[in-house]
C-alpha cells in the first residue's frame, strides 16, 4: 500500500479554525493524505471550542496564549513550536490559512526547513501596511514564501499574478468560511444560549463585533458612541455586542456600554449560535474579515467598520457598506438603512455572495491531489521571474 502524504494543517485562531476545519474534514477522510491538525493556541477557547464543533481534536497543542499577549512573543513561540513539530513529523506540505501571526510564523518554521507551504485564502490585499495591522504583511510575506495559493476570488488571483505568483499554482477555489457557514446553517435551529433566547421576538436586532487593533482606543469608543446614539433614536432596536476575549477590546465595551438598556454585552458566541444571530440580525457592523464574507451569504447588510478592507468584492456587489469608525458615519448610514426600507432592500435583493459555493474545501483537496506528483520536501518557492 502507498504511503499517505501527511499534510500539516496550522490554525491558532478562531477564525483559522472555522476556516480551516472544512478543509481538515476532508483531509481527514482521503485517502490520500493523512491529516496532522497543529494548533497553535494563539487562542484558547475561542480556537478550540469550534474545532470542537467540527469534532476535531489537534493532533498538537502548543498553547502559547497569554492574557495581552505580544507579537513578539506569538511569533517566536509559534516558530519554535511549530519548527519542532515539523522536524518530528516531516510533512509533504504545510497548509496555513489567512493573514495572523501563527499563520506567518508557521510558514517561516516551515521555509526554513524547505517544507512547501500551501496558503488558503491567499492573495487578500488592503494595500495598506498599517490597516489592517499586522495582518496585511502577514499575508504579504506569506504569499511571498508559499509554494500553492489557494485564492477565494478572482481578484485574489489577480493580485497574486501581479506579484509574479506562478499562475499553474494558483487556484480560485472560493472561500472555505462558506463552506463551514452551509454546515453551521443546517445544524442551527434555536440557540442554546439562554441570554439570545431572551431577546424579544418583536425587536429589531443589530449584530456588532469589533476587535483590529487599528481600532483600539478611539475608534472602539466612536462605535460605542454610535450604538448609544441608535437606541436614542430608534426605540424598537437592540443590540447584541458579542465581545472578543481581548482585555483591550473588553474593557471599553463594558466602560461604555455596560449599563444601557437594549445593549446585551456577551462572551464570544459559540459559532452555532453566532450564525443563529447573524441570520435573526437585521443589520451587522463589524470590523471582521470572515463576518464579511458570511454576512452577503445570509443576505444581511454589513456595515464595514474599517477605512480599507482586502475583502471589496461584497462592497463591489453592493452588499456591504465601508463606513470607518467615526460615529456621526455609522450613526447616519445605520438609520438610512433602518428606516427606508427601499433602501435597506437595495442591499440584499438580487444581491450575489461573492465569497463562493461552499465547495471550496473539495476544489482545495482536488488541487493538491494534481500538485502530488510535484510536492517535494525540496521544493522551493519559484517565481515568474
Ligand atoms: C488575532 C489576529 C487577528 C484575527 C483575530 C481573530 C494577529 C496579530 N491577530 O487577533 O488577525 O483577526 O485574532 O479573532 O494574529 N484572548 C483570550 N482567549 C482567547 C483568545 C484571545 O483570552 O481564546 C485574549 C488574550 O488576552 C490574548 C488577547 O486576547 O492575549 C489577544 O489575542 P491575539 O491572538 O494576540 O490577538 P487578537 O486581537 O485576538
Ligand atoms: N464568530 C463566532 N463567535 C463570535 C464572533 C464571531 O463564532 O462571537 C465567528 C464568525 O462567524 C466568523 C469568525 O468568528 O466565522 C470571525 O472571527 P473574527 O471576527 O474573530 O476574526 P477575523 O475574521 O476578523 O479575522
Amino acid at each position: 500500500m502507498k504511503r499517505r502524504k501527511i499534510v500539516c494543517v496550522v490554525v491558532g485562531t478562531r477564525p483559522e479554525a472555522i476556516k480551516m476545519a472544512p478543509i481538515a474534514l476532508a483531509l481527514k477522510h482521503d485517502e490520500t493524505f493523512q491529516l496532522h491538525l497543529l494548533a497553535t493556541g494563539q487562542h484558547a477557547e475561542m480556537l478550540l471550542n469550534p474545532l470542537a464543533f467540527f469534532d476535531l481534536v489537534p493532533d498538537d497543542y502548543l498553547g502559547i496564549m497569554k492574557e495581552r499577549q505580544s507579537l513578539d512573543h506569538v511569533t517566536a513561540t509559534v516558530i519554535t513550536g511549530v519548527g519542532d513539530v515539523l522536524d518530528r513529523l516531516r510533512p509533504s506540505l504545510v497548509l496555513v490559512h489567512g493573514d495572523t501571526t501563527s499563520t506567518l510564523s508557521a510558514t517561516l518554521a516551515a521555509f526554513y526547513r524547505k517544507i512547501p507551504v500551501g496558503h488558503v485564502e491567499a492573495g487578500l490585499r488592503s494595500r495598506d501596511l498599517q490597516s489592517p495591522f499586522p495582518e496585511e504583511m502577514n499575508r504579504l510575506l506569506t504569499d511571498r514564501l508559499a509554494t500553492y495559493w489557494f485564492a477565494p476570488t478572482p481578484l485574489a488571483r489577480e493580485n497574486l499574478l501581479r506579484e509574479d505568483c506562478d499562475a499553474e499554482r494558483i487556484w480560485v477555489t472560493g472561500n472555505t468560511v462558506i463552506d463551514a457557514l452551509r454546515v453551521a446553517v443546517s445544524r442551527v435551529d434555536e440557540p442554546s444560549l439562554a441570554e439570545l433566547r431572551r431577546i424579544p421576538a418583536t425587536c429589531r436586532l443589530v449584530l456588532v463585533t469589533a476587535h483590529r487593533r487599528e481600532s483600539w482606543g478611539k475608534g472602539l469608543r466612536e462605535i460605542c458612541t454610535a450604538i448609544r446614539h441608535l437606541t436614542e433614536k430608534i426605540p424598537e432596536l437592540w443590540f447584541l455586542v458579542p465581545m472578543h476575549r481581548n482585555p483591550e477590546v473588553r474593557s471599553v465595551f463594558m466602560e461604555e456600554l455596560g449599563a444601557f438598556d437594549r445593549v446585551a454585552l456577551c462572551e464570544p458566541l459559540e459559532y452555532p449560535d453566532f450564525v443563529w444571530a447573524m441570520k435573526r440580525s437585521t443589520l451587522i457592523l463589524s470590523d471582521s474579515g470572515g463576518i464579511q464574507e458570511e454576512a452577503p451569504f445570509l443576505k444581511k447588510p454589513v456595515l464595514v467598520l474599517r477605512e480599507v478592507t482586502e475583502r471589496p468584492e461584497a462592497v463591489l456587489e453592493g452588499t456591504a457598506l465601508l463606513v470607518g469608525t467615526e460615529s456621526s458615519r455609522i450613526v447616519r448610514e445605520s438609520v438610512r438603512l433602518l428606516t427606508n426600507p427601499q433602501e435597506y432592500a437595495k442591499l440584499v435583493e438580487k444581491r450575489r455572495n461573492p465569497f463562493g459555493d461552499g465547495n471550496a474545501s473539495e476544489r482545495i483537496l482536488e488541487a493538491l491531489k494534481k500538485s502530488l506528483t510535484t510536492i517535494s520536501r525540496h521544493s522551493e518557492p519559484r517565481r515568474n521571474r
